[in-house]
């Protein structure tokens, strides 16, 4: 475990541009929102300022409405969509070069994470953090007043996204349905990079897949990022039942943070907020399977398919029984209790599906990140020992070295890009 820890450090040193962590070395050159709040909580166990200065770099992008970016380009060419493809320019404040749709709000969580376990440690660590949190508060809290008030202002209790790049789960069957109906007009020509990079290409999204991607793009270039308009234009408009329990949890943890540090009139605002998703989380379950449902808000559609996404209100901490069927779900033959997987870990479709494609990005492979994260929620409402089991998987998995940004459910081979960091960073978590 000792060799782990180092190798996980040396693959976050690795992939430092002093700026910003990338995501990864070759494929994702650039910062993402939701890897670098993950990257930040890793390089907080090793150092609390390089942590918070990542976040920094990741708030220095922050627009205007409040929106955080889903990627901070670096200067590394060779990534594909890029700042100019994107067209935010004119868009996104003055020198920040970035996308211009979000991703999932998880960085109040980690930062709670963050900050707790530096002020526990005191000194100049503890006194670094409260600093930051007390300065940077207002910014988190502009974060999610956004998200509110432009993606879930109709009050249900759940958030739009108008790509599946804001899910960061791009390919997830759960979009399939959403997708379909998205007919790409004319466009510009493109070259994808990630299949000069990732050459087993059925490990990636499909040429049709990015076709769709990339139209979407375009949509929302055509009316310059305009959050008031893209709901009149956008052919993509899915409410996200796992981003809206990741808003549940962030919430939760920015109004903790907020009446320690200084900010305590906030508070009840981001608590009635967490409730609300909470509980638009949990009216999505579907009775017959217990797994929670994304809603494709053009046709009013659910969206009911066995992806890791129906474990929505293990994030979100929804009402006990929900809480107790979903586990049995979570633990039963579909899921981590199939005998045929390498680790008993949740695979990011249920090993079950028909449509189940093991070695393909979000539609099949097991995401470290993913069962860090469950685990750190269920801990958060005192269930060590579920921690401690996915823990234990976990660590096993990645005892092989290569920190795969995915793995093969039942091979336990890495796939995608190595030495992605934030599997570096989680499995830095599960050691700290
Ligand atoms: C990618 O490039 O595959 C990312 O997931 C898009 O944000």
């Amino acid at each position: 475990l000792g060799e782990l820890g180092q190798r996980a450090r040396d693959v976050l040193a690795a992939n430092d541009l002093g700026t910003m962590v990338t995501a990864a070395p070759n494929l994702y050159p650039h910062m993402w929102s939701w890897d670098a709040a993950f990257v930040a909580a890793g390089l907080s166990t090793m150092s609390v300022a390089r942590a918070l200065q990542e976040l920094d770099y990741l708030l220095a992008a922050q627009w205007n409405s409040g929106m955080i970016p889903h990627i901070v380009f670096s200067d590394v060419p060779g990534y594909f969509p890029d700042v100019e493809r994107w067209g935010t320019r004119g868009a996104s404040p003055e020198g920040v070069q970035s996308s211009g749709i979000c991703q999932p709000p998880v960085h109040a969580t980690l930062l709670r994470r963050i900050v707790e376990r530096a002020t526990a440690a005191g000194g100049e660590d503890g006194r670094l953090a409260e600093e930051f949190a007390r300065r940077t508060l207002p910014r988190w809290i502009d974060w999610h007043a956004w998200l509110r008030n432009t993606r879930g202002g109709d009050g249900s209790g759940l958030l739009t996204i108008y790509h599946g790049w804001e899910s960061g789960m791009d390919n997830s069957p759960r979009f399939d349905g959403p997708y379909s109906r998205v007919r790409p007009g004319e466009m510009e020509p493109f070259v994808r990079t990630d299949t000069l990079k990732v050459t087993d290409h059925s490990q990636r999204p499909s040429d049709e897949e990015y076709s769709r991607y990339l139209w979407l793009v375009q949509q929302m270039a055509d009316v310059g990022f305009d959050d008031a308009r893209l709901p009149k234009v956008m052919a993509f408009q899915v409410k996200d039942v796992f981003m809206s329990a990741i808003f549940a949890a962030a919430n939760e943890d920015l109004a903790v943070l907020a009446e320690q540090f200084g900010h305590s009139e906030e508070a009840p605002q981001l608590r009635q907020w967490s409730q609300e998703f909470r509980q638009g989380v949990d009216a999505t379950v579907d009775q017959g399977t217990g797994l929670a449902r994304d809603r494709d808000v053009l046709t009013g559609e659910w969206i009911g398919l066995p992806t890791i996404a129906g474990f929505a209100p293990l994030i979100s901490t929804g009402s006990q029984p929900l809480l107790d069927r979903q586990l049995g779900i979570f633990e039963g033959p579909d899921w981590t209790g199939d005998p045929r997987l390498a680790f008993p870990l949740p695979a990011s479709t249920s090993t079950t599906y028909e449509g189940l494609k093991p070695r393909q990005y979000w539609r099949g492979p097991v995401w470290p990140v993913m069962n860090w994260f469950l685990a750190h929620c269920l801990r958060r409402r005192g269930d060590e020992e579920r921690y401690r089991q996915l823990r234990e998987a976990s660590l096993a998995q990645l005892m092989e070295g290569h920190f795969g940004e995915y793995y093969e459910p039942f091979t336990g081979e890495p796939l995608g890009s190595m030495d992605q960091s934030w599997t570096a960073a989680v499995a830095l978590e599960w050691l700290a």
